[in-house]
């Protein structure tokens, strides 16, 4: 049995076929979605949980329709107005990963302020994924590795999984232990590709804005049952249990 996970992280999927099924325009899902974001991070504070990853807008959401991309970029602008101070009063040190240069300014200017203010808070840390993707996240530690090798600070010879984990943008965050995708579909979408090599998945129907507590309970009661055997057989698991 795996213990309780120490990292969650979540693809919350499902806002436009939620609106949709109601008759509303995609907007009015993503506009629902927030409601569940602050619900959620409110469950994993209490849970005392270590770190929660939340992917909000991909590399490939860039290829949206301009107006649903723009509408979503002012839904961020707002939400960190909203929720910063609350998430600061609850210890929260939130942090975003992801190509912050595609974004707007004022949006970046706000992001950062966040990161800055809830900083040394001991709470949870949440780290919103914006205009994140896995294949992005490799493609820059890459070229850091290798701007230190062209100004001889490092040996090609030397990197080694260490050394490229420590460039990624989760560097010296534990690895997902749970990754919970809603809105039925079950692909990884280009999220955090590298650090999910050894992650349980828990796929789910429940569209995000209907994504509740008793839902999350699901999910953990479901990685309660998991054996994580990292390469190794159940047999050694056994014996390093006993011991
Ligand atoms: C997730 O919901 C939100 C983002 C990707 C920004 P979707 O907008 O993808 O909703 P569906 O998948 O179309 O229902
Ligand atoms: C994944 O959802 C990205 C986010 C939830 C932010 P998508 O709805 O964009 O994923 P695909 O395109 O259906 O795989
Ligand atoms: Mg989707």
């Amino acid at each position: 049995m795996a213990d309780s996970p120490q990292h969650v992280a979540i693809i919350m999927d499902g806002n436009g076929r939620w609106a949709r099924s109601r008759g509303l325009p995609r907007a009015a899902g993503h506009r629902s979605s927030m409601k569940v974001v602050r619900k959620i991070v409110e469950e994993c504070v209490q849970r005392k949980l270590g770190y929660l990853t939340l992917f909000a807008f991909s590399s490939e959401n860039w290829r949206r329709p301009p107006d649903e991309v723009g509408m979503l970029m002012n839904l961020f602008l707002d939400a960190l107005d909203r929720e910063v101070a609350d998430l600061h009063r609850n210890q929260v040190r939130l942090s975003f990963i992801g190509d912050r240069d595609l974004l707007g300014a004022e949006l970046a200017r706000r992001m950062h302020n966040a990161e800055q203010l809830t900083a040394g808070n001991s709470g949870l840390r949440l780290f919103v994924a914006m205009a994140y993707g896995g294949r992005w996240d490799l493609t820059q530690a890459c070229r850091s590795l290798a701007a230190d090798v062209a100004s001889g600070t490092l040996a090609a010879a030397d990197i080694d999984e260490t050394r490229v984990a420590e460039r990624l943008a989760l560097a010296g965050v534990p690895d997902p232990d749970l990754l919970i995708r809603t809105g039925g579909e079950r692909r990884i979408s280009n999220f955090l590709l590298w650090n999910l090599a050894y992650t349980e998945l828990y796929f789910t129907d429940a569209l995000w804005p209907e994504f509740s507590a008793a839902h999350l309970d699901e999910a953990f009661e479901s990685f309660a049952r998991r054996e994580r055997r990292f390469g190794k057989i159940s047999e050694q698991l056994a014996a390093k249990a006993d011991a």
